[in-house]
């Protein structure tokens, strides 16, 4: 192994990018212990388990041989359903959620094009560069405070169109629901996707958490896809146990998707147990009861909080994740009883997630700790 000088090899850290904190015991006592037993993780829709209709239909799918490689019926089925739920030109089935971004931006981008995306996008922030390693392409992030871009920040970039010395904006991608926790609504959608059709740039939805904002919003999934040219549709963070959909909606598109997602590695082979996943969460609406109650989950734990002194709600809480600002004694005493992580330590912002199982029990609980800490 190669050793220079005063630097030696670390353990990766597995838990979220986390602003400002860099200190060692910060970061293992957050990302190492994991939540404390028997209580409920506020910490990620990921460290919920997988929702039983979906685990019942991965058994289901289990007699038996099916062909490889989504040449199966089911997956055939499935992503017919997908098609329709969509509206879409096609659908493919992948492995995760970063794998998703970066096949729909290479089926996007020519290669001397950059992608638009807000500075807090997850493409940016926590995929450890895979666009920029794996596309070659530059990200141009933009200032989002509350996690959302707009016509006018996307006009902003486009001052070196032309110049071959700049990165050619080719992209914008946008994530619905925001890693901040917030919705666009259709209308900043629909005029997202205008000023993009009429500047010839191609728009990219990262939709890990789609479900929570076609919840929120009340609206259907296909409302949401029609601003968008590619996008991805989560399932992880809804219930499944590792289920990612990219959905193609602009013709043209699709056909290089097989070769793509070969070459990238997100082609599996017992696909039949994806497709089961998408199955379940697509009958009778799951994925949207799941996101519902998540939603409904995050809302309550944000009107409880707010009567809380000491304790200010930073984003508006529109899909299931609230961020708080606390004290740091009240953080640190919290994190004694509960798992969540500190998003921002030097503005002392927290994140709180809830899930498809999170129960009123749970937010109840995590409240009155939040009570006693605020008065201690
Ligand atoms: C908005 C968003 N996009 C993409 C991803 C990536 O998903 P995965 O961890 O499955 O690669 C995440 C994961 O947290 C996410 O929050």
């Amino acid at each position: 192994m190669l050793c220079m000088a005063g630097w030696s090899p670390r353990a990766p850290a597995r838990g979220p990018r986390l602003v400002g904190m860099t200190t060692e015991s910060t970061t293992q006592s957050m990302t190492t212990q994991g939540p404390p037993a028997q209580r409920k993780s506020f910490g990620s829709d990921n460290h919920a388990g997988v929702h039983p209709a979906v685990l019942q239909a991965i058994v289901d799918a289990n007699p038996g041989d099916a062909v490889a490689y989504g040449a199966d019926a089911r997956t055939e089925r499935t992503t017919a359903g997908l098609r329709e739920v969509f509206g879409a030109d096609d659908t493919f089935l992948v492995l995760n959620g970063s794998g998703a971004n970066v096949l729909g931006l290479s089926l996007l981008l020519r290669r001397h094009e950059g992608v638009i995306c807000a500075e807090s996008a997850h493409i940016n922030t926590d995929e450890c560069g895979s666009a920029e390693r794996l596309l070659g392409t530059k990200l141009l992030a933009v200032p989002s405070p509350d996690g959302k871009i707009t016509p006018e920040v996307i006009a902003e970039q486009l001052s070196g169109r032309g110049d071959d010395h700049r990165s050619q904006p080719g992209v914008v991608a946008v994530t619905q629901s925001t890693e901040l926790g917030t919705c666009y609504t259709l209308a900043e959608l629909r005029k997202i996707a205008d000023f993009c059709r009429a500047s010839d740039l191609r728009v990219f939805l990262d939709g890990a958490r789609l479900a929570n904002a076609a919840a929120s919003l009340d609206c259907s999934l296909a409302e949401l896809a029609e601003c968008a040219d590619v996008l991805s549709f989560g399932g992880t963070k809804n219930g499944a146990m590792g289920a990612e959909a990219l959905i193609v909606m602009r013709s043209g598109l699709a056909e290089d998707v097989p070769y793509l997602r070969k070459q990238q590695t997100q082609l599996t082979s017992k696909m039949r147990f994806m497709a089961a996943q998408f199955d379940a969460l697509l009958q009778d609406d799951l994925w949207r009861a799941n996101a519902a109650h998540a939603n409904a989950m995050a809302r309550r734990l944000a009107e409880g909080v707010t009567a809380v002194g000491g304790v200010d709600i930073v984003y508006p809480v529109q899909a299931n994740a609230v961020f708080a600002r606390l004290a740091p004694r009240q953080i640190t005493a919290l994190q004694e009883e509960w798992f969540f992580h500190v998003w921002d330590e030097r503005d002392s912002v927290v994140r709180w997630m809830t899930a498809f199982d999170t129960t009123e029990a749970d937010v109840d609980a995590f409240l009155s700790s939040v009570r006693i800490t605020a008065s201690a």
